[in-house]
């Protein structure tokens, strides 16, 4: 089986980056992590991808003059180790257009909570001031707009009387580690493809969506 090389972007402590190297460990996991870059040198994630025997790189945003030479660098980086699919996983620069055009449907992204609800930061805050009953995260392609386009999969947690942001954050964190690796593989096997801005389906997945994690 090939498997598709696969790039991952972080700025800090890389917890979905380890639950998606976790997963390629396995023998018939689709993808490879091959590369893991931090915009940030202080990354907590780098000395995890380090320890676990992948190759890491940083491309510092600040050594640049401009958002389109730190993309041209970014992008440099990825093509060097034969990038296929980039994974963003609490990346925290927003990408120009240019660069979401360069990968297009190759690059996805997590993000805290079922989009197209809480778009940008603090999602488990304003989760709890709105009194969402249902909150969660979302994989899904990236578009120029931040937090925004189509969706490959979402998990849901319920939100429990009594949560702080934190008790909540950590929920939905849990959910994230076993979303990201799930629609990576979709995306590597090429078992989903984007029509119309929307993610279809070749064949039905093999699991049927289940009430509280929906992917498919
Ligand atoms: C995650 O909550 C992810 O959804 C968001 O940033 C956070 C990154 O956490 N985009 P980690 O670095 O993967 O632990």
């Amino acid at each position: 089986m090939e498997r598709r090389r696969t790039a991952i972007l972080i700025s800090g402590r890389g917890s979905n980056m380890s639950a998606l190297a976790a997963a390629a460990m396995e023998p018939d996991y689709p993808a490879e992590i091959s590369l893991v870059v931090s915009n940030r040198p202080d990354a907590a994630g780098l000395v995890r991808a380090r320890e676990m025997g992948i190759a890491i790189d940083v491309v510092d945003h600040k050594a640049f003059g401009d958002k389109a030479a730190f993309e041209a660098a970014l992008t440099a980086t990825l093509e060097r180790a034969g990038t296929e699919i980039v994974c963003l996983a609490g990346f925290m620069r927003l990408l120009s257009e240019d660069f979401v055009h360069r990968w297009h449907d190759r690059l996805i992204n997590i993000h805290p909570s079922l989009l197209p609800a809480f778009t940008g930061l603090n999602t488990h805050v304003r989760a709890l001031d709105a009194g969402v009953k249902l909150h969660g995260c979302t994989v899904h392609y990236v578009r120029a707009a931040m937090d925004n386009g189509p969706i490959i999969g979402q998990a849901a947690v319920p939100v429990l009387p009594g949560d702080t942001p934190e008790a909540l954050g950590d929920r939905v964190l849990a959910a994230e580690h076993q979303l990201y690796p799930r629609a990576l593989a979709l995306v590597a096997r090429e078992e989903v493809r984007v029509v119309d801005e929307l993610v279809r389906f070749s064949t039905p997945p093999a699991k049927p969506p289940g009430m509280l994690l929906s992917i498919g």
